[in-house]
């Protein structure tokens, strides 16, 4: 179609180069001014499906539209732009989103102007991009993983020749930094650590779709979450296909464990990752987790399948034997330690004795949650094109059984935290009932629960009542405006106005040559009280000369001095305090 302009397809052969050497690009994020005109007075919506890679894709996407003038909507009737943000890894997922596009044909008849996106992991599989523009012709721009950041260009582009593009590029991919950024929720926190993956399983798409494993320089990060702390962040995630290839790429040492040490000295409250490979977990970042209190015990440790020879079909480098003593490894460093994992069911050729394997791990580790899957074959890796003998009916037999036994500890689990108080951090009105608030505990458990809304955002305790499996009813300990106050204490304690008071207090009250002087001067106030009493003139003379003496060098004393500076600088604040509280 001559309105269409193809810049580049995607090519899985290309998709798996992993020879050229990532570059580190600065975005300098500039705005046409044809596209600030356009952006003016519109909306934008992004639909998402897939991982927290996609969620983090959609905050940067965000970032572009509202830094070029266009503002957020929910309502899909009323957006001017959409973007839907796709996933490849199974195809029940590509389903759906087939189904969104076709959702917003009424606002492309509507508005002539409208602007229709379609990017993400989907768009890097051979064909897909032509599938979507013969069935939608209203898609307007299509893109892929490696070119988020060209967003604006691509719009700037479309808008001036009045085409519609088409720019998928198959290459190992980039690190791009200086990204703007319109993050979902205001206290948790994804950051990337890592982009892409070399591990190719043997079912997976995502080394093709999200291309070479890559690390961010660590400054990078650290400056990220640096400012996610100083917001008042109380979560961060740090994500990467495997997070445990953290800077192997760098050749000089540096790990997984280095990055989690320092991000957990920056005192976020609670420190996540995700997803760890069960193949190069090693004892350093056991050690680490177990060290910092606020990087959560619990793990997300995907097992895929349970037996050695499907394992090993998969390409995922270790055994039943090495991932059960990884966890027997972990749970005696960290005993409270949540594991949670991915299963697939029905891999080409899984056996009956196979699939007993895979449930004879479940019920030996005991997961706290898991997410299971059945096979999905990917056009283009190794596993699709290998012999698969197994029914679809025995695939869902399994894949049933498989749920009930997965559900038989993840109950387990819950049940045994009924009567116990946990932390929470609050989301929000639970989705589940208004009433309610809902957030997780540090075992990424979800907890309902009665309080007032002003919580969100707090971290506080909770005591289960009741256990619904994959959810947990509770009663809020405590009272409600306590961690309001606890949060203005820890606000006012971080203050160096507040930390110099409290410096300049202590030495006050410390100094030996000060508590003398204010002995003398209780001592002198009572002869002076004694002598007058007496009507000795004589005495109460010398008495209160001895007393001015001692009231002099208490004035000029160079800690009292300093507290009272401290007291007049400290002023201000305490005023706007009580401004803010009325
Ligand atoms: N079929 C089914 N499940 C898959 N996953 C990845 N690729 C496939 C596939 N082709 C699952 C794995 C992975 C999770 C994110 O998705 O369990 O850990
Ligand atoms: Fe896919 Fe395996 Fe990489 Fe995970 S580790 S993204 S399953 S290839």
């Amino acid at each position: 179609m001559a309105k269409k302009i193809i810049k580049s397809l995607p090519d899985m052969a290309k998709a798996r180069n992993r020879v050229d050497l990532p570059t580190v690009k600065i975005d300098e994020v500039m705005v046409t001014t044809r596209v600030a005109k356009f952006a003016q007075g519109r909306r934008y919506l992004i639909k998402t499906f897939g991982c927290q890679a996609n969620i983090r894709d959609e905050e940067i996407m965000a970032g572009y539209l509202e830094k070029a003038g266009f503002t957020r909507t929910e309502d899909e009737k009323a957006a001017n732009l959409v973007i839907v943000n796709t996933c490849a890894v199974r195809e029940n997922a590509e389903e759906k989103v087939l189904g969104e596009i076709g959702k917003y044909k009424a606002n492309h008849a509507k508005d002539k102007s409208f602007v229709m996106c379609v990017c993400g992991c989907m768009m890097q599989e051979e064909g897909v991009a032509e599938k979507i523009v013969a069935t939608y012709p209203y898609v307007n721009l299509i893109f892929g993983t490696h070119n988020v950041s060209n967003l604006l260009d691509l719009l700037d582009e479309h808008l001036e020749k009045n085409k519609d593009l088409i720019d998928v590029i198959s290459y190992p991919g980039d690190i791009v930094e200086n990204l703007p950024s319109s993050r979902l929720d205001p206290y948790k926190a994804f950051v990337n650590i890592t982009y892409g993956c070399d591990k190719f399983c043997t079912y997976c798409i995502v080394p093709y779709t999200r291309g070479r494993e890559r690390s961010r320089a660590k400054e990078d990060i650290i400056a990220e979450c640096k400012e996610l702390v100083e917001a008042g962040y109380q979560e961060i995630t740090l994500l990467g296909q495997n997070v445990n290839s953290y800077g192997k790429d760098f050749k000089d040492g540096t790990s997984f464990a280095d990055i989690l040490e320092e991000v957990a000295k920056l005192g976020i409250p609670r420190l996540r990752f995700m997803t760890s490979h069960p193949w190069d977990f090693d004892d350093k970042m056991i050690d680490t987790i177990a060290k910092y209190p606020n990087i959560m015990h619990f793990i997300h440790l995907p097992v895929q399948s349970g037996s050695d020879e499907v394992l090993r079909r998969m390409g995922r480098r270790y055994d039943k034997k090495a991932y059960l003593d990884l966890v027997a490894k972990i749970r005696a460093k960290i005993p409270d330690c949540a594991i949670s994992t991915d299963i697939i069911v029905g891999f080409p050729d899984e056996t009956d004795a196979d699939f007993e394997e895979t449930l004879d791990v479940c019920r030996k580790v005991g997961y706290f949650s898991a997410f299971t899957f059945i096979y999905s074959p990917r056009k283009g890796t190794p596993a699709a094109v290998m012999k698969d003998d197994v029914d679809a009916k025995t695939k869902h037999e399994r894949f049933v059984r498989l749920v009930a036994t997965i559900e038989e500890s993840v109950s387990a689990k819950a049940n045994a935290m009924v009567g116990h108080t946990y932390a929470v951090l609050v989301d929000g009105p639970s989705k589940k009932d208004s009433d309610l608030l809902s957030g997780y505990t540090e075992t990424n458990k979800l907890v309902h629960f009665k309080a007032p809304t002003y919580l969100k955002g707090h971290i506080v305790d909770v005591k289960i009542d009741e256990s619904h499996t994959y959810s947990l009813i509770g009663t809020l300990v405590g009272d409600p405006l306590s961690y309001m106050a606890k949060d203005i204490a820890k606000c006012l304690g971080e203050e160096e106005v507040v930390k110099a008071y409290f410096a300049a207090k202590k030495a006050f009250d410390e100094d030996l040559s000060l508590k003398e002087i204010n002995a003398k001067i209780s001592a002198k106030q009572k002869e002076m009280m004694d002598f007058s009493a007496k009507n000795d003139t004589d005495n109460y003379e010398k008495a209160k000369a001895e007393y001015l003496k001692a009231k002099q060098s208490y004035d000029g004393h160079p800690l009292v001095n300093n507290l009272l500076a401290a007291q007049d600088d400290l002023e201000p604040l305490l005023k706007e305090v009580e401004a803010r509280l009325k």
